[in-house]
């Protein structure tokens, strides 16, 4: 998925090596991100990639991106790709394709191996990228991970690669009825050694920041104030259909509040999803919270109000943990004048939420993918760390 301010990543990978009591190999493994921020959208229309079944969400005008330097194959080929929460596989340009973030070349590779063709994805605003499956080397802040599957896209439209780093049953290989999972990254690096958990925490930091990151097989206890709270996740897909066991990362949302007054008391699966920019809401949920703020656009679908409008902060409540997001994390700029703003709650057309980086910024998640939960804080600025592996 993507989001909406637009974000740069410069990402570099940095190995942590303090407060490590474990042998061998398992260190944090840090990849910082830095964040650019536009209100242009370099293609029309893109929100949300939301992989699977694809809900189509579009806005105008705002974007945004974690990208990452990655380094395949041996000699290694250095490309830049979009980290993604909302989706499972690693896919780059091949030869023959052309990209401004680089493509890889499988012939100047002695490391790489053809797994199989049928490699497909497709993603909610339309974008997708077709090719062969292939195994490669590859290097990401200094762990080298082998043996590593991905899709040598030999047509895409996406203009970027896509790192998804979600669940397995998530993967574009795992759609349809001949289907297959594999060990994507988060899976091996646990294969391979480098963390005890397959789980990663989210940092996106705050709104003016202009980095943040994603930590392999660790929590930095610095991050967020009070504790952490576990929430299992809920059977559904993007589709809302129950699933036999989770596939991506829904929690139950019981309630939203702005002022100490109720804007949603009905619990409904939320998907915490770095990929998205904005929130969505089951419509309903998403027309009152949009009303009392602003007043509707069909330009913008959703709506607007001016960007000096003063609101309440909105407390988003999981259980009896409640997540506090400020009022200006939820404006977002819909034009270079910076005077006109979107109300960032649109409806997701569903029967769930879509909680993006308007959410996610004010929270620090570790995303539990062995145990198929996360923990939840309420995050906090600070350039402190205290790592702990998990
Ligand atoms: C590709 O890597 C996987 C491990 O991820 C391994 O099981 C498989 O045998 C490899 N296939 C080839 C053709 O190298």
């Amino acid at each position: 998925m993507k989001f909406s301010s637009s974000v740069l990543l410069s990402v570099l990978a940095t190995l942590s090596s303090s407060a490590l009591a474990a042998p061998t190999k398992q260190v944090p493994l840090k990849i910082d991100f830095s964040v650019e921020r536009s209100s242009k959208a370099p293609k029309s229309g893109i929100l949300a990639r939301v992989a699977a079944s694809g809900v189509a969400l579009e806005l105008e005008n705002q974007y945004s991106m974690y990208i990452a330097e990655i380094e395949l194959g041996t000699p290694v080929q250095k490309v830049r790709v979009d980290v993604d929460t909302g989706s499972s596989d690693l896919w780059v340009p091949g030869a023959g394709t052309s990209s401004s973030y680089g493509t890889y070349d499988n012939s100047k590779s002695s490391t790489y191996s053809k797994v199989k063709d049928g490699f497909s994805i497709s993603y909610g605003d339309g974008s997708n990228a077709k090719g062969n499956w292939a195994n490669e080397t590859m290097t990401l802040g200094g762990v080298t991970v082998t043996d590593f599957m991905f899709g040598d896209a030999t047509t895409q439209t996406a203009g970027e690669g896509v790192f998804g780093i979600g669940m397995i049953g998530n993967e574009a290989s795992a759609w349809g009825s001949s289907g297959f999972t594999y060990d994507n990254f988060p899976v091996q690096l646990k294969n391979q050694g480098f963390i005890n958990n397959i789980g990663y925490s989210l940092y996106l930091n705050s709104l003016s920041a202009d980095s943040g990151s994603v930590l392999f097989g660790a929590i930095d206890k610095a991050k967020y104030s009070g504790d952490l709270k576990t929430l299992k996740l809920v059977s559904i897909d993007d589709s809302g259909s129950k699933v036999d066991s989770p596939v991506a990362f829904f929690v139950e949302l019981d309630s939203i509040t702005a002022g100490g007054k109720p804007l949603a008391s009905k619990s409904y699966p939320a998907l915490l999803d770095s990929g998205t920019t904005l929130i969505y809401a089951p419509s309903a949920i998403a027309e009152a919270i949009g009303s009392k703020y602003g007043e509707y656009s069909q330009s913008y679908g959703g709506y607007a109000t001016s960007c000096s409008t003063k609101g309440d902060d909105f407390s988003f409540t999981f259980e009896d943990k409640t997540i506090t997001v400020p009022w200006e994390d939820l404006l977002f700029k819909v034009d270079d004048s910076g005077k006109e703003c979107l109300v960032g709650v649109l409806s997701s057309g569903s029967e769930y939420y879509i909680l993006g980086d308007g959410f996610l910024r004010s929270s620090y998640i570790y995303y539990d993918l062995e145990n198929n939960e996360v923990q939840i804080g309420q995050a906090k600025y600070t350039e402190d760390s205290d790592i702990q592996l998990v």
